[in-house]
């Protein structure tokens, strides 16, 4: 196995403004706040207007930028994790390394599609495209217009999801002690259990039943792969789906909630954004490296997990 050391120098989230309550469902599907607070732990999520995936990631990769007043001209590499880009082609990337007025830079730029797993995807293409040595600074990116792919009038999956987008600048780093792991993956035969064509669709016992199974066997690989245990670990970002999955990850893994990071209730489930936007709000609050382990999992069916330092 190849050492991957990379260091996340920069990180940046958007969401838009305009948010949508469970009362606000209420008034447009026979659902309450009740039921969605107690099956899911979502309160309230944002709903882009105008905007789409490829804005939304635009703006979380300026702030990445903006944030540590990063050299743009360094990056060569732009990756983007999404399910909802308006257009087939040109990638997401493509147009975020014109947005970023990069086009006289020789950049490779493409976008990936592991739904909700797909950022960690992107940092595993990412790590290792740069520890290659033929890159030097990776911007990857979540971005999710989730409403825009959404059946509104199915209240089994529309009070679910949010639009949101997060995105970090990776680099290499020459501490060995910044090696990343990763135990990411895939089952490809989830056909009539969750599927976007064109509108998402989705057997929801079904699902969380594989995620409460994966997300614990994924952090156990991941942690065996580094030769680390959880206590070794500061902070658990998972993928944001569902309250209660997280809280019997928890539950299985013997460990409090607190070291799981949170923040559904306010977002909901944003795909392939949850982990990279969380990740920004964490690092915003708690500046100083931590070591951190992402998990999450996805339509594919996929899943992801990695440590690294942060
Ligand atoms: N409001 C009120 N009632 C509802 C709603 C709603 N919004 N949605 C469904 N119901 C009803 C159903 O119609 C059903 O009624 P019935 O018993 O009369 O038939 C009842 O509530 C129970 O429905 P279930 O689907 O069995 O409810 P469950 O407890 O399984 O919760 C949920 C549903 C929240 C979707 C849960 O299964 C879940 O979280 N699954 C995982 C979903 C997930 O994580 N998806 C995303 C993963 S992939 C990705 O992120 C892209």
């Amino acid at each position: 196995m190849k050492n991957l050391p990379i260091k996340i120098v920069s990180t940046g989230r958007y969401a838009p403004d305009n948010v949508m309550t469970n009362d606000d469902f209420s008034k447009i599907l026979d659902t309450n706040d009740e039921w969605i607070t107690t099956r899911t732990g979502i309160k309230r999520r944002h709903i882009a207007q105008g905007e789409t995936a490829i804005d939304m990631a635009y703006k979380a990769a300026l702030k990445a930028v903006e944030n540590k007043n990063y050299d743009k001209e360094k990056i060569d590499l732009i990756i983007v994790a999404s399910i909802t880009s308006p257009v087939k082609t040109p990638s997401i990337a493509n147009l975020i390394q014109a947005k970023l007025g990069l086009n006289h830079k020789n950049i490779v730029a493409f976008d990936i599609n592991a739904a909700c797993s797909g950022f960690v995807y992107a940092v595993e293409i990412a790590a290792s495209m740069i520890s290659s040595g033929n890159y030097k600074s990776a911007l990857v990116i979540g971005s999710e217009h989730m409403s825009s792919i959404i059946d509104w009038e199915d209240r089994s999956t529309a009070i679910l999801f949010g639009d949101a987008a997060g995105a970090a600048i990776i680099e290499v780093s020459d501490n060995p002690k910044d090696n990343a792991y990763f135990w990411n993956g895939s089952r490809g035969d989830d056909t009539g259990i969750l599927w976007i064509d064109p509108k998402v669709k989705m057997a929801g016992r079904e699902v969380y039943k594989f995620a409460v199974d994966i997300m614990p066997k994924a952090i156990h690989k991941v942690l065996e792969k580094a030769g680390l245990t959880i206590d070794d670990i500061d902070y658990i970002i998972p993928h944001q789906a569902n309250y209660r999955i997280i809280q019997s990850v928890a539950k299985d893994m013997n460990l409090p909630i607190e070291r799981f990071l949170m923040n559904l209730e306010e977002y909901g489930n944003t795909s392939a954004a949850s982990i990279p936007f969380l990740l920004d709000e964490h690092k915003t609050n708690n500046p100083e490296v931590k070591r951190v382990l992402f998990v999450g999992f996805g339509g594919g069916f996929t899943w992801g997990a990695a440590i690294l330092n942060v």
